[in-house]
């Protein structure tokens, strides 16, 4: 079961152990961080699980995929860390990951 860090919009940082199989936006929704509204309950439609994906695990999270790119477009704080956080299924390989989450848009 990996230990992830999320970063939360006010700046403080709290380790979490997220398990295997759910997703990252499981995993923070599931830990208390409401600010992660996830509307649409992980189908890849509403982009409010927008997160910043630390740089060092760029290359272990899965691609990204044209539904997630487009839906990253119509947020305003894109930038090339920004991830839709369930779509990404968590993993052994993604121990240590630190994640942020989003401003709202
Ligand atoms: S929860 Fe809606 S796109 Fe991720």
């Amino acid at each position: 079961m990996p230990k992830i860090t999320v970063i939360s919009r006010n700046g403080s940082a709290r380790d979490v152990e997220a398990e295997n199989g759910l997703s990252l936006m499981e995993v923070i929704r599931d830990n208390g961080f409401d600010e992660l509204l996830a509307l649409c309950g992980g189908c890849c439609s509403c982009a409010t699980c927008h997160v910043f994906v630390d740089g060092a695990f760029a290359d272990k999270v899965p691609a990204m995929s044209e539904d997630e790119n487009d839906l990253l477009d119509s947020t305003d704080s894109r930038n090339e860390s920004s991830r839709l956080s369930c779509q990404i299924q968590m993993n052994d390989s993604l121990e240590g990951l630190v994640v942020t989450i989003a401003p709202e848009d």
